[in-house]
């Protein structure tokens, strides 16, 4: 009796595995068929990630376990701010991927604007909404000058280091000499070295977009339906019909460079961000851009993009074409802070209006028109980012 009454259980078990075989071989044809070889290849051309990275030739403390540390007791030091009340940290909040999550910071420096994420910044061209800066230490110095944001002054930074103990101790063990032995400038540009290089750990890690990818490349049916369907038809649109990699492309999900995509005006009284145009200026003047002699590459083969940089009008009013990963977790969105929501962000995509756009060449954009499950579905897409 037990003999038989196995028998038949095992020959249920049998029939459902079998099924169960049948059944995911079919929705793993159809998983896999669901995308073109041109889908495919543009969805693989996001990743992989991480994407390998190497130290920073213009800052030779980029990489170096001693000068990260340092950096990363910089970042939170409240010394750092004139008033004792503030740090990088005030504004960039590690829990909010380094954001404030505010739609605009305190600082108003060249207008108003929103926070920026910090991550994966060895992969910037440029730095800040407009890319007023060309270097991640020479975009440290400004929020340690700007009188909006820490409101120092280079003797006063050097003075506040040499009088804290452990921050003093902290420079001598990364530069190799005390931080009033060199003249104030230079002892600012090593801090900000040294802000630079912890920066530079700041990784966002692998998302479930890659996994998804990851699954496509290998062809791995399972690996696929763990992605959600909506999803996926979000990723479909996002390389196909809605063109959004265009501009947002490669590992980073951004071409680094910038644009314009029609923000709503601000009112009259509020003056107008002239982005990229302004971001251009600054960094031509700066005495501390990748032409000057506090690059430590002293062939200046990272000073390349800066040096042929042209001030040009159609640069006015462009913004960063920001990366997207993690950016769920970025909130609010785009330069002034305008967007609250990703479904806003996409709506706006969705309904341009088509003689807002200014005489730019580009033409990149064109009212998508999109329906609400497409929008849910590319807001889902941004969501595994
Ligand atoms: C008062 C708020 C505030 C403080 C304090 C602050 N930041 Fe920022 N940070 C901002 C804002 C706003 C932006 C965007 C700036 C822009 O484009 O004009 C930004 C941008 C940046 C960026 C550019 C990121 C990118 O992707 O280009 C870096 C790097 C940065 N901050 C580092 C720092 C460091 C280091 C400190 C401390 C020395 C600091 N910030 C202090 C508000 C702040
Ligand atoms: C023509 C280039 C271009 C195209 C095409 C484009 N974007 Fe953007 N995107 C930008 C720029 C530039 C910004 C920043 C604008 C600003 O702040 O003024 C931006 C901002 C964003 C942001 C806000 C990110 C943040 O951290 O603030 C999201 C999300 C976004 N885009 C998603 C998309 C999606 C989805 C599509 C396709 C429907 C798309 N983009 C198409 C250039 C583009």
């Amino acid at each position: 009796m037990d003999g038989a009454a196995s028998t038949v259980r095992n020959s249920a078990k049998i029939l459902f595995i079998a099924v169960l075989v049948l059944a995911t071989n079919t929705s793993a044809a159809e998983l896999i068929a669901s995308f073109t070889e041109d889908e495919r290849t543009l969805i693989l051309s996001h990743g992989p990630w991480p994407v390998k990275t190497y130290p920073d030739p213009s800052n030779r403390v980029s990489g170096n376990p001693v000068a990260i540390a340092f950096g990363e007791a910089l970042f939170v030091s409240s010394e750092l701010s004139i008033d004792r009340k503030r740090s990088c940290a005030t504004c960039h909040l590690p829990e909010k991927a380094h954001t404030d999550g505010k739609p605009i910071s305190v600082g108003r420096q060249l207008g108003k604007r929103n926070t920026m994420p910090l991550f994966n910044l060895r992969l910037n061209t440029w730095y800040g909404w407009d890319g007023k800066s060309d270097s991640l230490w020479a975009h440290s110095i400004t929020p340690l000058l700007d009188p909006l944001e820490l409101g120092m002054t280079s003797q006063g930074l050097q003075r506040r280091i040499s009088e804290t103990r452990a921050l003093a101790n902290s420079y001598r063990e990364t530069f190799g000499h005390n931080v009033t032995a060199p003249d104030a400038e230079t002892a600012m540009v090593n801090i900000a070295k040294a802000l630079a290089a912890y920066q530079e750990t700041i990784r966002s890690g692998k998302s479930e977009f890659d996994k998804f990818r990851e699954a496509l490349l290998e062809r791995d049916p399972v690996g696929i339906a763990a992605y959600s369907a909506s999803a996926q038809r979000g990723a479909k649109l996002f390389v196909g019909r809605a063109r959004c990699d265009l501009c947002h492309f490669g590992p980073n999900f951004t071409s680094g460079e910038f644009d314009n995509i029609n923000l709503p005006r601000p009112s009259q009284r509020d003056r107008v961000d002239d982005g990229r145009y302004g971001g251009i200026l600054v960094l031509q003047r700066s005495r501390y851009n990748l032409l000057s002699s506090f690059n430590d590459d002293t062939e200046l083969t990272t000073a390349g993009f800066t040096r042929h940089l042209k001030l040009t009008e159609s640069s006015r009013g462009k913004f960063r074409i920001p990366s997207l990963r993690n950016v769920s977790k970025t909130a609010p969105y785009m330069h002034d802070g305008s967007m609250a929501t990703l479904d806003q962000v996409v709506r706006h995509y969705s309904e341009i209006p088509e003689n807002r756009f200014p005489q730019t060449d580009e033409k990149l954009l064109r009212p998508l028109r999109l329906t609400e499950e497409e929008i849910s579905d590319l807001v889902m897409f941004l969501k595994t980012l």
